[in-house]
């Protein structure tokens, strides 16, 4: 026994020396670390619902992507023998903060373990290596931290760390925002009796919008609760057809709601989150510009053909831009680093109003995004043209 565990130590010290005599004596950058992490969320704000008693327009999925730098002349996109791992300090666990796992087997037609999501993320775990970066795909995250589980932080934050995937030693770490809310106004017009439906008044507003389609379209939703919108609506973001009569679900939204909407921030803050989140954090938002000024009113995002995957380009009102992609946030720029890695994500491009998505750029660079700091991946700054070409 006794020399079982003097083996083991034996063991646990040998690593330490491992450890240690594989860090490369190169010259320490401010805040002393050769890695530089980018991380970001892809889409900047995943909205959900948080009752799935009667009805579903999105699950609990929130998605982290991670690229990892090695400091140096050239710098290098790194991949190989590193672990990538994310956590909630102070956001546990969901269950109970939503009720979705009493419903996941109804609306999706799996049964997952309490706080894992539909693509088997937990509320903690290891990101998945995908080609030029990490992922953690559908993190069934709430907005309620576990210090305060009945108010609304739609600002949440991930812990990210890299670590050396032999010896386990601490690469670097970050703290990235997880903007998700599930702030959907409904009930501003569906409530009992409400002005969308004077003559309707179930006691819920999901069970007054499920009798008014009911009564519209002749379906039979209220005996088939809970129901997933996008089985008969097609969705994208859920990657379900649909039925090939139906109008997708953005569609129906959008044109059934034009006439009662107008082409306004407000307007569509009656289902985006929201009038309290204010998802639209972005740069551009100070110059004045609300939702319409990118995607249109209403009816123009009523005859979007490709829902999720045709939307606005960052290239049709800038030039030199270097979008590669149709989608920004799968765009790649300057030395294979991906766009939302040096400017965020769509609608909180940096420097966002909120501070909590301005934390990771100050560990950085000292200073809000976009990341600007030549050294933060160049040991030495170089002489060549930065990244849009500029010098
Ligand atoms: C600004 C008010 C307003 C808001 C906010 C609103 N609705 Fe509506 N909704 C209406 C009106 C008005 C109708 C049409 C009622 C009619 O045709 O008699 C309607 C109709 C509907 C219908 C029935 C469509 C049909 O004809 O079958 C559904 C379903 C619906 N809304 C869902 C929602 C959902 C879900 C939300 C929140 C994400 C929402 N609505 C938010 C005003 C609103
Ligand atoms: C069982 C299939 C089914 C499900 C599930 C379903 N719908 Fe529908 N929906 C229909 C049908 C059928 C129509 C009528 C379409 C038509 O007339 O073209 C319709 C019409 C609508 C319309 C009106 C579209 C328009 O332009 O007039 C809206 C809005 C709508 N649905 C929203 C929803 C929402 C929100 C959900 C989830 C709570 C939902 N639907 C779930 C079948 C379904
Ligand atoms: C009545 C509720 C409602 C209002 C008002 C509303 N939306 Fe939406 N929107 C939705 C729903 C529900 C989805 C999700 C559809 C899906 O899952 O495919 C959506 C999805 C979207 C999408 C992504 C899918 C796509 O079509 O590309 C965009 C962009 C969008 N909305 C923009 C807007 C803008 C801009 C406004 C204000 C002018 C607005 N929405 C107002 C309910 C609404
Ligand atoms: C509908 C037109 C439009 C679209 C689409 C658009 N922008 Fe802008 N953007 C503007 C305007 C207008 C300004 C303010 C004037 C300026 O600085 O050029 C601005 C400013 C900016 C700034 C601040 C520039 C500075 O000098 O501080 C950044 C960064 C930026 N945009 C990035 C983006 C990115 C990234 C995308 C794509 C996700 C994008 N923009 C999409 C119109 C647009
Ligand atoms: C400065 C331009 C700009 C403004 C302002 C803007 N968006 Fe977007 N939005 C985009 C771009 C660009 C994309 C596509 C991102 C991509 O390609 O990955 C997008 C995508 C979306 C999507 C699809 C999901 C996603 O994030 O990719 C929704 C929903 C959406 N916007 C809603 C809104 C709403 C609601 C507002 C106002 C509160 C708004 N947007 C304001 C540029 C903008
Ligand atoms: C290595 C970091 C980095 C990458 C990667 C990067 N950018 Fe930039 N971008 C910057 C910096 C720094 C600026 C200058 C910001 C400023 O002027 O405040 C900038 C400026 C911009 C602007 C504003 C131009 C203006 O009118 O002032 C846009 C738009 C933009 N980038 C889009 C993109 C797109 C799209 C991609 C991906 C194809 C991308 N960027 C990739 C760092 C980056
Ligand atoms: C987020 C990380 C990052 C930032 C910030 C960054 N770069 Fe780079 N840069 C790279 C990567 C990665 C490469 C690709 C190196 C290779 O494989 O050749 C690169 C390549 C280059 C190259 C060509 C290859 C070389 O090293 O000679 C030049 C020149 C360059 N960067 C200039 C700049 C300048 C100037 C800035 C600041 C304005 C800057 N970069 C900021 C990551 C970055």
């Amino acid at each position: 026994m006794i020399y079982k565990l003097f083996r083991i130590t034996l063991l646990l010290a040998g690593m330490f020396l491992l450890a240690f005599g594989m860090v490369n004596p190169q010259p320490a950058r401010a805040g002393g670390s050769q890695y530089a992490i980018l991380a970001w969320n892809d889409l900047g704000m995943h909205c959900y619902n948080n009752d799935f008693r009667d009805m579903a327009v999105l699950p609990p999925y929130n998605t982290l992507w991670v690229q990892v730098v090695k400091v140096g002349d050239p710098p290098q996109v790194v991949t190989d023998g590193i672990k990538v791992t994310y956590s909630y300090p102070n956001n546990t666990y969901s269950a109970g903060k939503t009720n979705f796992w009493a419903f996941d087997q109804k609306l999706f037609g799996v049964d997952l373990p309490l706080n894992v999501g539909l693509k088997g993320k937990g509320l903690a775990g290891e990101m998945d290596l995908q080609a030029d970066h990490f992922i953690a795909e559908g993190i069934p995250v709430t907005e309620f931290s576990d210090s305060a589980p009945t108010v609304a932080d739609p600002y949440q934050l991930a812990t990210v760390i890299v670590t050396d995937a032999t010896s386990g030693e601490e690469l670097t770490r970050t703290r990235v925002v997880t903007p998700v809310s599930s702030e959907m106004r409904c009930d501003k017009c569906h409530s009992n009796k409400g002005t969308a439906n004077p003559t309707i008044a179930t006691g819920r507003v999901a069970t007054n919008i499920l009798t008014l389609h009911d009564k519209k379209e002749g379906t039979r939703l209220m005996t088939q609760r809970p129901v997933l919108c996008a089985k008969c609506h097609g969705s994208n973001a859920l990657g379900m057809p649909g039925k090939s009569t139906l109008p997708n679900l953005s569609k129906a939204m959008h044109a059934k709601h034009a006439a009662v909407t107008p082409n306004t921030m407000a307007g569509c803050y009656n289902c985006h989150p929201g009038p309290k989140t204010q998802c639209l954090r972005d740069t551009m938002r100070k110059e004045g510009m609300t939702c319409i000024s990118c995607h249109g009113g209403m009816k123009k995002v009523a005859s979007n053909p490709q829902p999720w995957l045709n939307e606005p380009k960052c290239s049709s009102c800038h030039e030199n831009t270097g979008q590669n992609n149709p989608l920004y946030r799968l765009s790649t720029g300057h030395g294979g680093i991906y766009c939302e890695a040096c400017h965020d994500s769509t609608h909180a491009i940096a420097p966002s109003s909120r501070p909590q998505d301005g934390i990771k750029f100050q560990m950085l660079q000292g200073h809000e995004g976009p990341i600007d700091t030549c050294t933060v991946c160049h040991l030495t700054p170089p002489d060549g043209p930065g990244p849009h070409g500029e010098d």
